[in-house]
């Protein structure tokens, strides 16, 4: 998920979206460079503080403050006077009812630079796996995510890795924009 992060590379605007409880936010940490910026955008207020405390006392949570900005908020609703270089994104996307997701990916889009990279992941066989078990609605909504989010890695031409050694196995997905 961070190996975009890896130097050679001038300094960058990061946003994190859906940190959770942190983990990936460890790895893009121990990746920033002195001149990054790292936004990051969390809407349960629950996990807004647990950073807010790692951040506070947690040695591998120790950058310079003025780099780390950490956000309160659902990133649809998040609109900075300027563009990302790189988003990573945690957000579990098939969770989602479709026209989040649509809204979403639209926003990512808006929020990154004309050649900034998009960083994601899924578990794999998410949504095949809960198939047999849904009922018809559910069946649909899975459906309409499939066809949002493959029309959306396919506009962009992603790339896709499968990651076995994570538990689950998941699926990285990484696109840069204006490069198909
Ligand atoms: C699957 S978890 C991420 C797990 C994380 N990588 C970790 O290691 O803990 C998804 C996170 O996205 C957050 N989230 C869900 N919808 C969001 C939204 N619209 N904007 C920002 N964060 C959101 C959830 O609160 C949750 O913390």
């Amino acid at each position: 998920m961070t190996a975009v992060l890896r130097p050679p590379r001038p300094a960058w605007t990061i946003l994190e979206v859906g940190p959770g409880t942190g983990a990936i936010t460890t790895a893009i940490l121990e990746h920033l460079l002195p001149n990054d910026q790292l936004d990051i955008v969390e809407i349960n207020g629950l996990f807004v503080e647990r950073l807010r405390k790692r951040f506070e006392e947690d040695p591998r949570f120790r950058p310079p403050c003025s780099q780390v900005r950490l956000y309160h908020t659902a990133v649809e609703k998040f609109y900075p006077p300027y563009r990302f270089d790189c988003i990573i994104s945690g957000l579990p996307l098939n969770n989602f009812h479709p026209e989040r997701v649509r809204e979403i990916l639209g926003h990512f889009e808006r929020l990154l630079q004309p050649n900034g990279f998009l960083i994601y992941f899924e578990y794999v066989g998410v949504r095949q796996l809960k198939k047999p078990f849904s009922s018809r609605a559910e069946k649909h909504r899975l459906y309409r995510i499939e066809r949002i989010t493959q029309n959306f890695l396919k506009k962009h031409g992603a790339r896709k890795q499968l990651v076995l050694l994570n538990l689950p196995p998941a699926f990285v997905y990484a696109l840069q924009m204006g490069k198909k």
